[in-house]
C-alpha cells in the first residue's frame, strides 16, 4: 500500500517554498494540527460529555457562547501558547487581544487569528462545525510589546491560513501563498493525511449559499440575483441549487470543491453584514484566491480591506468567480 503524506511530512516538505523559511512556520502550524485533533475528539463524544449547551455567557458581540466555543478557545490558545513562535492571539471569544509577554515569546514573529469554533449554534445538533485561522508577520519589531496594529493589518499581509472542518470527516485545509492543499484525519491513527492536493475551485458553479430569510432586508441587486439564481434558463444552466448549512466553513467547504457561491449581504438585520473581517472573510479569500476564486465585499476584494478594530464585520461575496462576478453585475444595476 502506497503510505500518503502526512501534514507534518507536508509542512516540512514545503517549508522552502515559504519567504522566511526558518522553520517556525512550519512549528506553528504543527500547534495548529495538534489543537485541531484535541477539538476534533472533544466535538466527536460532544452528546456523551456535558459539553453540550449554551454557557449563558455571551461573548464581545452579544452572542451567546456554547461551551465548546469556550472549550475551543481554550485548547487553540494553549497550543499556539506553549511554543514559541507567536507573540499574540486575537479570537472571536475575546473581547481584546492575548499577549504573550513572557520569556519563550520575547523574540516571537508571528500573530494568529481565530475564529475557534465556527458555525457552534450547530453544534447541539449534529451538524457540521469548524475552525479558521489566519497567520501575519508582526508589524512592530521583536521584543517589544505586541499592539493592536499588528492585528489590524490587511488580509494581503497574511502569511497562511486555514480551517478545520469538524464533518462527516475531519479535514484541515490551509495555504501559505503557493496554492491550497487539503488533509483529512485518519482517525484510526489520528494523522492527518493529504488527500486533496492543489484545490482549485470551479471557475462557475451552480449552487447559492445565502440565508434566505433575510430576503426581505437584502439590498435590490442581492434580491434580484438571487432571483436570478432561481430562474430557469438552459444556456447558463439554471436554476441553481440552494444549500446554506448556516456553518460558514461547512458552506465555503462545500463550494469550493463542488462550485458555488456563499453571500452575507448586508441587510436591516445586520447593517454591516454579519462576517467578521479578521476571524473569518479575510482567511477564507486567502484560501479561495489561491485556489483560483473571488471574495469581495461587493465592490472590494476582501483582503484589501484596511481593518479598523478587531471585531469589525462586512459583507462577503466568496467562491467561483463567475459567480462572483455576477452577482456585482447586479450590484452595480440595483445600486441602492
Ligand atoms: P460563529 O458560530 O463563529 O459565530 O459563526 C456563525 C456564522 C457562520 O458560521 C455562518 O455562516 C453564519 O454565522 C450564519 O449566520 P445566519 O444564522 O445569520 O445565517
Ligand atoms: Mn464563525
Ligand atoms: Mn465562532
Amino acid at each position: 500500500m502506497v503510505q500518503p503524506t502526512t501534514l507534518g511530512e507536508f509542512i516540512v516538505e514545503n517549508q522552502r517554498d515559504f519567504p522566511f523559511a526558518t522553520g517556525e512556520l512550519s512549528q506553528l502550524l504543527t500547534s495548529i494540527r495538534l489543537a485541531a485533533k484535541v477539538v476534533n475528539r472533544e466535538i466527536n463524544k460532544a452528546g456523551l460529555a456535558d459539553i453540550l449547551g449554551a454557557m449563558g455567557s455571551e461573548n464581545v458581540q452579544g452572542e451567546a457562547q456554547q461551551k465548546l466555543d469556550i472549550m475551543a478557545n481554550d485548547t487553540f490558545m494553549r497550543a499556539l501558547r506553549s511554543m514559541g513562535q507567536v507573540c499574540g492571539v486575537a479570537s472571536e471569544e475575546e473581547e481584546h487581544f492575548v499577549a504573550f509577554d513572557d520569556d519563550i515569546h520575547s523574540d516571537a514573529r508571528y500573530v494568529v487569528l481565530m475564529d475557534p469554533l465556527d458555525g457552534s449554534s450547530n453544534i447541539d445538533v449534529n451538524v457540521s462545525v469548524g475552525t479558521i485561522f489566519s497567520i501575519y508577520r508582526r508589524t512592530t519589531p521583536a521584543e517589544s510589546a505586541v499592539e493592536l496594529k499588528d492585528f489590524l493589518q490587511p488580509g494581503d499581509a497574511q502569511i497562511a491560513a486555514g480551517y478545520v472542518v469538524y464533518g462527516s470527516s475531519t479535514m484541515l485545509v490551509y495555504t501559505t501563498g503557493n496554492g491550497v492543499n487539503g488533509f483529512t484525519l485518519d482517525p484510526s491513527i489520528g494523522v492527518f493525511c493529504l488527500s486533496h492536493p492543489d484545490m482549485q475551485i470551479p471557475q462557475d458553479g451552480k449552487i447559492y449559499s445565502v440565508n434566505e430569510g433575510n430576503y426581505v432586508h437584502f439590498p435590490e441587486g442581492v434580491k434580484r440575483y438571487i432571483k436570478y439564481c432561481q430562474e430557469f434558463d438552459k444556456a447558463t444552466n439554471r436554476p441553481y441549487t440552494s444549500r446554506y448549512i448556516g456553518s460558514l466553513v461547512s458552506d465555503f467547504h462545500r463550494n469550493l470543491i463542488k462550485g458555488g457561491v456563499y453571500l452575507y449581504p448586508t441587510g436591516t438585520m445586520a447593517p454591516k453584514g454579519k462576517l467578521r473581517l479578521l476571524y473569518e472573510c479575510n482567511p477564507l479569500a486567502f484560501i479561495v484566491e489561491q485556489a483560483g476564486g473571488m471574495a469581495t465585499d461587493g465592490t472590494r476584494r476582501i483582503m484589501e480591506i484596511a481593518p479598523d478594530e478587531l471585531h469589525q464585520r462586512v459583507p462577503c461575496f466568496i467562491g467561483s468567480p463567475r459567480m462572483v462576478e455576477t452577482a456585482h453585475a447586479f450590484l452595480r444595476k440595483y445600486e441602492n
